[in-house]
């Protein structure tokens, strides 16, 4: 049975190899002053960040800029950025970037006049935003987060050692989203199968939770199968446009919530990698990874049907002469092997962890529900220690 849901995604997206040209009209609707928010080198050295420049000045704009973006974005960044929208009076704030580009960005924009502490407030108790929110749009230069179509913001508190994720309502997306898959070509190999394995991880976070057949678990294994089928094809070639473009585009859909309608969902591989991240900073989608392979074996056993099914659908693997059990672990197996073909890192201590984080980790990941079984911390060290 289907969930009951209301959907509305407010994020216009302009696709392709000529979606810059829409930049200038877009710009159009918003006032003088634009804060342009990018990472640390990549948009300057692709000349990106020229052409961008360019079209804000024929645009009449006055630009102020947020430089220097880290992956995994801390708070102390998004606050510089909250100073320069009340100093300059901000009208648009543009991230030029990946995800931690667009999420420092929704974070300045909900934060910049928040008259309380608004890591308190957003991340930690998850209040709506009642003050004035900034209107944020994004270019995107790196597939994986989906935060170009989404409410997700995940800041990072250094002090605190909290890797935050919030998802804030429709107001907070990103107005509008230009996405040229060309401009994912310079991104590194290992940030491009870190971003996949984010895509991937994103849509197995939402199917591997119920056991309702539903519409939105066919739509996850196609795009399940589609990212794994162009990341193959992008590794031998990174310039494959058709590859890049459908790669891109399945990164938007795997979280811009139609792939979380109707159904419940999981996310708890998420929770253990914020906080992974808040100790190591590893590259998201690889910390994922490397926690992944570890948790889907501890839980198979509560979902054991969906685990098989994964396995028939998304890997093709024959059911005949096989238990339900062989199947399901077959299908892990299958993930574990692919993650070897394309490079993803899946041990902690290559992600920069040690043995005296584990516990640490452990007792400060949030435990969810949606599961098919809900962790203690204990569990969720054992976890740690298996992919240490
Ligand atoms: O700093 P620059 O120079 O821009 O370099 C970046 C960065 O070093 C580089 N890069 C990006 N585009 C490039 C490029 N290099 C060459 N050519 C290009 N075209 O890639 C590196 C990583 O970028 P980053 O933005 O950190 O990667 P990603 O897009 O994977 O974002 C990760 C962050 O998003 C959060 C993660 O937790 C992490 O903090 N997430 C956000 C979500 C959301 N908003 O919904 C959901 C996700 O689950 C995730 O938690
Ligand atoms: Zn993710």
């Amino acid at each position: 049975m289907l969930l009951d849901f209301s959907y509305y995604n407010p994020t216009r997206i302009h696709f392709g190899k000529e979606s810059l040209q829409h930049l200038g009209a877009e710009l159009a609707n918003y006032g003088k002053t634009v804060l342009l928010v990018y990472g640390k080198s990549a948009i300057k050295k692709n000349g990106l960040y020229d052409q961008v420049l360019d079209i804000l000045r024929e645009a009449d704009k006055t630009v102020v800029e947020l430089s220097g973006v880290m992956p995994n974005p801390t708070y102390s960044k998004m606050l510089e950025g909250c100073a320069l929208v009340r100093k300059h009076e901000v009208d648009l704030i543009l991230a030029v970037g990946g995800g931690s580009v667009i999420d420092c960005a929704k974070g300045i924009a909900v934060s910049a006049y928040c008259e309380e502490e608004p890591f308190k407030k957003y991340w930690l108790d998850f209040q709506p935003p009642a003050n004035k929110i900034v209107s944020v749009a994004s270019i995107l230069t790196m597939a994986g987060t989906g935060s170009e179509m989404n409410g997700g913001s995940v800041i990072t508190h250094e002090e605190m050692k909290i890797k935050g994720g919030r998802v804030f309502p429709p107001e907070v997306y990103p107005k509008f989203s230009i996405l040229n898959p060309e401009y994912t070509y310079t991104v590194s190999q290992y940030q491009m199968v870190s971003g996949v394995f984010d895509t991937m991880s994103h849509l197995m976070e939402q199917y591997f939770s119920g056991s309702d057949n539903n519409t939105t678990d066919y739509l996850i294994e196609a795009l399940l199968r589609s990212s794994i089928d162009n990341l193959r094809v992008a590794l031998k070639n990174p310039e494959d446009y058709e590859s890049r473009s459908n790669i891109m585009w399945n990164a938007t859909m795997a979280l811009n919530t139609v792939t979380g309608l109707s159904k419940s969902q999981d996310w708890e591989v998420h929770m253990i990698e914020h906080q992974l991240g808040a100790y190591t900073d590893c590259a998201h989608g690889m910390g994922l990874a490397a926690i992944s392979l570890p948790y889907y074996r501890h839980i198979m056993p509560h979902g054991i049907e969906k685990f098989a099914r994964f396995a028939m659908v998304v890997w093709n693997i024959a059911a005949e002469g096989k238990t339900t059990e062989e199947l399901a672990q077959a299908g892990i197996d299958a993930l574990e092997a692919f993650c070897t073909e394309c490079g993803i890192v899946t041990s902690l201590k290559e992600l920069g962890a040690t043995e005296e984080m584990l516990p640490k980790i452990a007792e400060s990941s949030f435990l969810l529900e949606g599961g098919y079984k809900k962790l203690s911390s204990n569990e969720v060290l054992e976890i740690l220690q298996e992919c240490f």
